[in-house]
């Protein structure tokens, strides 16, 4: 699939190669068509993202595409890929608001521009929870975003009960249509500011709630930046201004007997401090698999 041609005409610069699929395309020259667009605009997994946006276009698995490189990309499938490629490398847009699906832990959940894509560093967060958790234990998940820990935690551990908040009405749709497809209807889900005005008694307090230091802005990726909700990344000077609260919060619950909250990096001495100031004991910091410091974990 070479650039150029009708369709490359009608776009400009960066656009020639995103708009060179023509119809009758096998998928081994659509990938790459599609990988030479989204490389040449600098993101960072090509290849990846390119046989993503292909089996979504296409309506099959990932491995289909190199068992069966010849698969016809034909009929509204053109028009979809080369739409999915311009997004992808014109307007840096992530993969998962494309496809509209992010994986999870052992659940796909469908994500769009109202929720912060999951990533696979707050697994270790369900993680540490499903290890940790008393039988029967109940649960909120504060800044539940789409769902993911609140739906994972439901999925590996039906034994719990389980709560996930969001200040943002928006997130609550997406995480409640998630909890109706998946059929774990059984969470319930509440509109607040961190604990403000949460009633119920819980055991164990979870959060990735926003820590993105506002100095940290430039520094962030288009695809961050330009389309994940300001509301989940910013919080404050020093990325603490959800975290400082709700530690505070969760500490004057007596019934909250676990918090963990995912910080970014270098934030684990400041937010440990701060939960043995909330009167939280045994406080210590999880690594994620890239080596950070990326749950804080206190009990009582
Ligand atoms: C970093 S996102 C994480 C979403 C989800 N927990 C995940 O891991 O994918 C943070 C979420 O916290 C929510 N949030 C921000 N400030 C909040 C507050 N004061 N109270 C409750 N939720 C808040 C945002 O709306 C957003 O959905």
């Amino acid at each position: 699939m070479a650039a150029g041609g009708a369709q490359a005409r009608g776009h400009r610069g960066r656009g020639l190669a995103v708009s060179g699929v023509e119809s009758g395309t096998r998928a081994r020259e659509a990938l790459d068509s599609a990988i030479t667009a989204i490389a040449a605009a600098g993101c960072e997994t090509p290849r990846l993202d390119a046989e993503l946006l292909i089996a979504h276009v296409l309506g099959v698995a990932r491995e289909r595409l190199l068992s069966d490189p010849d698969l016809a990309v034909s009929g509204p499938a053109v028009r979809a890929l080369r739409d999915a490629v311009r997004r992808r490398a014109v307007q840096r847009e992530p993969v998962a608001y494309i496809t509209g699906t992010r994986h999870f832990r052992r659940l796909e959940l469908a994500v769009d521009h109202r929720v912060l894509i999951p990533r696979p560093e707050t697994e270790l967060l369900v993680e540490l929870a499903v290890a940790a958790l008393p039988r029967g234990a109940r649960v909120l998940d504060v800044g539940t975003g789409s769902g993911a820990v609140a739906l994972a935690l439901a999925d590996e551990r039906p034994d719990l009960t389980i709560t996930g908040s969001d200040l943002s009405d928006d997130a609550l749709a997406v995480a409640r249509a998630n909890a109706a497809r998946l059929g774990l209807d059984r969470v319930q889900w509440l509109h607040a500011d961190l604990l403000e005005g949460v009633p119920g008694v819980f055991d164990a307090i979870l959060s990735n709630s926003p820590y993105v230091a506002e100095s940290d802005r430039a520094s962030l990726a288009p695809e961050i930046l330009r389309h994940e909700p300001a509301g989940a990344l910013f919080a404050g000077p020093d990325g603490l201004d959800v975290i400082r609260p709700l530690v505070a919060q969760a500490g004057a619950r007596a019934s909250v007997c676990l918090l963990a909250v995912e910080i970014g990096a270098g934030q684990a001495g400041a937010v440990a401090e701060l939960m043995r100031a909330a009167g939280f004991a045994a406080v210590r910091a999880e690594r994620d698999l890239a080596g950070i410091e990326r749950v804080v974990v206190g009990s009582r």
